[in-house]
């Protein structure tokens, strides 16, 4: 961790007009220890990651299980700090969990003293909102995620997707600029996963919220990003980033079944592969997209492509 560089804010000369959140250089690994050896071992986990995400900019992150995901979100959650590199929000450097990023964690995360209803007030007290007003914002998002007449249940007795769902509407319930969201669907039914993506869609359509989603699956990734990071592992990194031009506002049925969404779940798929092989670092340009024009190659951080 670099201690030191984690005080300085980024000089405003430097920082994109646009910038919400800004990831420079960032490497983290762990010291791995083997159960019959006092012997660490250190496990790179990123490798240099670069990115900057627009301020209402809905970002998704795709990558092969273990290439860093949750570790990225992490950093950018304060809830741990990277080897070297940086981390920005507007310009100020990520040093711990604040209430400008909600955060919907790959294990929910939920506290298990805390009923559903009081999981979801949670952020909405330490805001200082008045218990009345806190009561009513709760019951509303319980109500979005489907959890009415589950308020008073404690987390050990839902279903994984229901805690998942609670933990959706607790970051969504206090209001923060960014959501940080890793597999935020994941465990939820497929009915329930396509009314949740399009309410997500509709509440960041209407708040500007800068969104950072992780998911597994390439139609979510595409379907509701403005650009896709595509990460590859060993050690994690971001290989691609593909700018996704369908028109908004936008629901996932009203393009799944278009020309321009399924050539760019070709190109996402095509890069997972690659990642998942190991193959050479992709370069934009490699691709043949349909009636796309040339783009010029590049190789330095990761080049971003509209396909
Ligand atoms: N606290 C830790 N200690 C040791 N290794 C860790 C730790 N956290 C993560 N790792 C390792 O870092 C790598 C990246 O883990 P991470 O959880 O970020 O992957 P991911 O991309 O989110 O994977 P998935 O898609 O399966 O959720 C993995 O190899 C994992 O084993
Ligand atoms: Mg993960």
């Amino acid at each position: 961790m670099s201690g030191k560089s984690l005080q300085t804010e980024l000089p405003q000369d430097k920082l994109p007009a646009q910038a919400k959140i800004v990831i420079q250089n960032v490497s983290m690994g762990f010291k791995i220890k083997r159960s019959n050896s006092d012997e660490e071992k250190d496990f790179q986990a990123l490798e240099n990651v670069s990115l900057t995400v627009e301020s209402g900019e809905f970002l998704t992150i795709v990558g092969p299980s273990g290439c860093g995901k949750s570790t990225l979100l992490d950093l950018l959650a304060g809830l741990t700090h990277p080897r070297s590199g940086k981390l920005f929000i507007d310009g100020k450097p990520i040093v711990k969990p604040a209430l400008d990023r909600g955060i919907v964690l790959q294990g929910y995360g939920l506290l298990p003293w805390r009923t559903v209803q009081k999981n979801v007030e949670f952020g909405l007290e330490i805001k200082g909102t008045e218990s009345k007003k806190r009561h009513e914002i709760a019951e509303q998002y319980i109500q979005l995620v489907g959890l009415q007449g589950f308020e008073d249940r404690y987390p050990y007795e839902l279903s994984g997707g229901m805690k998942q769902r609670v933990s959706i509407a607790r970051a969504l319930a206090y209001d923060p600029e960014v959501l940080l969201m890793d597999e935020p669907f994941a465990a939820v039914d497929a009915q329930t996963r396509d009314l949740m993506q399009d309410e997500l869609l509709r509440i960041w359509e209407h708040t500007n919220k800068t969104i950072l989603f992780v998911t597994h699956s390439i139609e979510e990734a595409v379907g509701l990003a403005d650009r896709v990071a595509v990460m590859s592992a060993n050690p994690g990194t971001v290989r691609e980033i593909i700018r996704v031009d369908l028109p908004r506002p936008r629901r996932i049925s009203d393009v799944r079944n278009t020309a321009d969404f399924n050539r760019i779940c070709r190109r996402v798929r095509d890069l997972l592969e690659n990642a998942n092989t190991g193959g050479t670092k992709v370069t934009v340009g490699s691709a043949a997209p349909a009636g796309g024009t040339p783009r010029a190659a590049q190789t330095a951080s990761p080049s971003e492509a509209a396909v």
